[in-house]
C-alpha cells in the first residue's frame, strides 16, 4: 500500500465515509483513518450516527412505538389482545446491535467498494513538509504508521457533554451510549435536559414502562422550534406522561443504593429532591478535536473546541478542510453529509454550495417534529412581512383512517414575493413530509406552487397542499 494519498479523511462518520466516497468517485486516492470500537472491541466505521447515534435510537423509537402502541392503541380500530403484551428488552436491544452491525458492515463494503483505504485507528498531525503535504500518523493495534495527504478532511466529530460533578457510568447515570442500552426498564428516569435525545430517548423509555421526569435549564421549551409547534408538542408530549420541568437548576446529583436522587431548584426557587433507578444526562455535545495533533500544524480552535471554516468548509490552512459535528452548524447526519459530498467536490475544482436555511431538523418523538428554514419568530425579529397558512391533520382522512390526526403543518411565505420561507410540521411521518418543504426551498417556490401542484388522495401529503392554499386563505377542506 502506498501511504500517499490525494484525500485523507481523518472519522469515519456520516460526514467522513461520504467525503471518502465522493472524493473517490472524483477519481482521488483516499484513505479514511478511523478508530471507534463497538462493544466487542471490533473497529467499526459509521460514527456516533451509526453507533450509539441516529440509527440505534430510530430503531428503539420505532420499537417502543410499537410496543405502546400495540399495549394500548389497537381497541380504536376494533382489535384486542388476548392477555397482557410482553416485553423482551434484550431481544429488543438485540434487534437494534443487529441493525448497528448492518449498517456499519455495509459502510465497510461501500469503503471497499469505491477502493476507499481504510486505516484502522486514531489519526494525529505530526507535521506539514516542505512541498506541502500533510503527514499524519495512524496509531492502531500494529506498529504505528505515517500517511502523507494532499488535502485532508477532519471530520471527527462530537461526543457528549457532560456536567461537572455527575460522572457517567453508563448504567445508572448515562449519556447517550449508556441510555441506548439500559439492561432493565427503570421505573422512574430522570433526564437532565429536554433537547432532542431528551425527548426521544425520554419517550423511548416511557413508552416501555418508565416514569419519565424531564429537567430543563432553558425557561421556554424547545426554543429553536417555531413556537406554534413547541406549544403543539408540549401539549402531546406532556399528555402521554413525559414530566417536564422548565426554567430549573440543577444541584447535587449523588448516586444511592435506589439508583440516583438528583437535588434541583425550580423556576421559582424552591429546591426539590428527584429520586430515580436512573439517570440521562443529555445537555448537547461537544467537538472532537483531542490529541488531532492540530497544534503540530498550526490549526487552532475556538472558544467552543470547534474548528473555524468559511462557508466551503476550509480551515485557515490551505487544503484543510472540516466538516460536520466538529465544525458551526447545526450537528445533524444530514448536514455532515452534505459538507462531505461539498468539500470533495470543492478539491476536485468544482464550485459546490450548501444553503444551510436548507438543512432540515427533525425530533423523532411521537408526532414526529420537523422544519426547515425560518421560524414566525425569526421572521418577527427580522422585520420581515411574511403570511402563515396552517392546516391540521385533524381534517385529513388519511390521517383520521391511520388515527394519527394530531398535529398541524404551518408554512409561512413572503407577504409579497410569495417566496416560501420556512415549513413546520408536527405530525406523524413528519420527518418525511418536511422533503417536500425542502425542495421547493431549494427550488424558491412559492407556497401558490405547492398549492398547485397534484397531491396523491388520500395522503399525508395533502395537509402540506392546504397548508401552501390557507396562506392565501383558501384551504379548500376547512
Ligand atoms: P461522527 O458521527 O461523530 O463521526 C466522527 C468519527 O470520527 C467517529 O467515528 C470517531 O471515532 C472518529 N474520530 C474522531 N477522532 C478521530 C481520530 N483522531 N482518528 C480517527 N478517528 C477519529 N442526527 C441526525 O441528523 N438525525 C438523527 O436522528 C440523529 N440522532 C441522533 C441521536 C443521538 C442519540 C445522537 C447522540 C446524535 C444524533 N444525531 C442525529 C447527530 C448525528 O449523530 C451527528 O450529527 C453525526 O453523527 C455527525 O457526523 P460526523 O461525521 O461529523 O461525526
Ligand atoms: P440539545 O442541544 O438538543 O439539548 C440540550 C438541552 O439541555 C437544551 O435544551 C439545554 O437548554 C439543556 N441544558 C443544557 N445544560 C443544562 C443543565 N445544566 N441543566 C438542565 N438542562 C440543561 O442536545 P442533546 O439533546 O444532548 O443532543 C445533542 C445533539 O445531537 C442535538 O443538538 C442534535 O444536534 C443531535 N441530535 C439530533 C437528533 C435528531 O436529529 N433527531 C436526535 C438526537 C440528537
Amino acid at each position: 500500500m502506498s501511504n500517499q494519498f490525494d484525500v485523507i479523511v481523518i472519522g469515519g462518520g456520516p460526514g467522513g465515509y461520504i467525503a471518502a466516497i465522493r472524493a473517490a468517485q472524483l477519481g482521488k486516492s483516499v484513505a479514511c483513518v478511523e478508530k471507534w470500537k463497538n462493544p466487542n472491541g471490533e473497529t467499526v466505521l459509521g460514527g456516533t450516527c451509526l453507533n450509539v447515534g441516529c440509527i440505534p435510537s430510530k430503531a428503539l423509537l420505532a420499537s417502543s412505538e410499537t410496543f405502546e402502541h400495540t399495549a394500548h392503541h389497537l381497541a380504536e380500530h376494533g382489535i384486542s389482545v388476548n392477555g397482557e403484551v410482553q416485553l423482551d428488552l434484550a431481544k429488543m436491544l438485540a434487534r437494534k446491535d443487529g441493525i448497528v452491525s448492518k449498517m456499519t458492515k455495509g459502510i465497510e463494503f461501500l469503503l471497499r467498494k469505491n477502493k476507499v483505504t481504510w486505516l484502522k485507528g486514531h489519526a494525529q498531525f505530526t507535521a506539514r513538509n516542505s512541498a506541502g503535504n500533510y503527514q499524519i500518523e495512524v496509531i492502531g493495534e500494529g506498529a504505528a504508521q505515517t500517511i502523507t495527504g494532499q488535502h485532508i478532511i477532519i471530520a471527527t466529530g462530537s461526543k457528549a457533554r457532560h456536567l461537572p460533578n455527575i460522572p457517567i457510568d453508563n448504567r445508572i447515570i448515562a449519556d447517550n451510549e449508556g441510555a441506548l442500552s439500559f439492561d432493565s426498564v427503570p421505573k422512574k428516569l430522570a433526564v437532565i435536559g429536554a433537547g432532542v435525545i431528551g425527548l426521544e430517548l425520554g419517550s423511548v423509555w416511557r413508552r416501555l414502562g418508565a416514569q419519565v421526569t424531564v429537567l430543563e435549564a432553558a425557561p421556554s421549551f424547545l426554543a429553536a422550534a417555531d413556537d406554534g409547534v413547541a406549544k403543539e408538542a408540549w401539549k402531546q408530549l406532556t399528555k402521554q406522561g413525559l414530566a417536564i420541568h422548565l426554567g430549573v437548576k440543577i444541584g447535587d446529583v449523588k448516586t444511592t443504593q435506589q439508583g440516583v436522587s438528583i437535588a434541583y431548584t425550580d423556576k421559582e426557587g424552591a429546591a426539590h429532591t428527584l429520586a430515580a433507578d436512573r439517570l440521562i444526562v443529555s445537555v448537547g455535545r461537544v467537538p472532537n478535536t483531542d490529541g488531532l495533533g492540530l497544534e503540530k500544524i498550526g490549526l487552532a480552535v475556538n472558544e467552543r473546541g470547534m474548528i473555524e471554516v468559511d462557508e466551503q468548509c476550509r480551515t485557515q490552512l490551505p487544503n484543510v478542510y472540516a466538516i460536520g459535528d466538529v465544525v458551526r452548524g447545526p450537528m445533524l447526519a444530514h448536514k455532515a453529509e452534505d459538507e462531505g459530498v461539498m468539500v470533495a467536490e470543492v478539491i476536485d475544482g468544482q464550485k459546490p454550495h450548501i444553503d444551510y436555511n436548507c438543512v432540515p431538523w427533525v425530533i423523532y418523538t411521537a408526532p414526529e417534529i420537523a422544519w426547515v428554514g425560518k421560524t414566525e419568530q425569526q421572521l418577527k425579529q427580522e422585520g420581515r412581512a411574511y403570511k402563515a397558512g396552517q392546516f391540521p391533520f385533524a381534517a385529513n382522512g388519511r390521517a383520521l383512517g391511520m388515527a394519527k390526526a394530531e398535529g398541524f403543518i404551518k408554512m409561512l411565505a413572503d407577504a409579497k414575493t410569495d417566496e416560501i420561507l420556512g415549513v413546520h410540521i408536527v405530525s406523524s411521518a413528519a420527518s418525511d413530509l418536511i422533503a417536500e418543504a425542502v425542495a421547493a426551498m431549494e427550488f424558491k417556490a412559492a407556497s401558490e406552487d405547492i398549492g398547485r401542484i397534484c397531491h396523491p388522495h388520500p395522503s399525508l401529503s395533502e395537509v402540506m397542499r392546504e397548508a401552501a392554499l390557507a396562506v392565501e386563505k383558501r384551504a379548500l377542506n376547512m
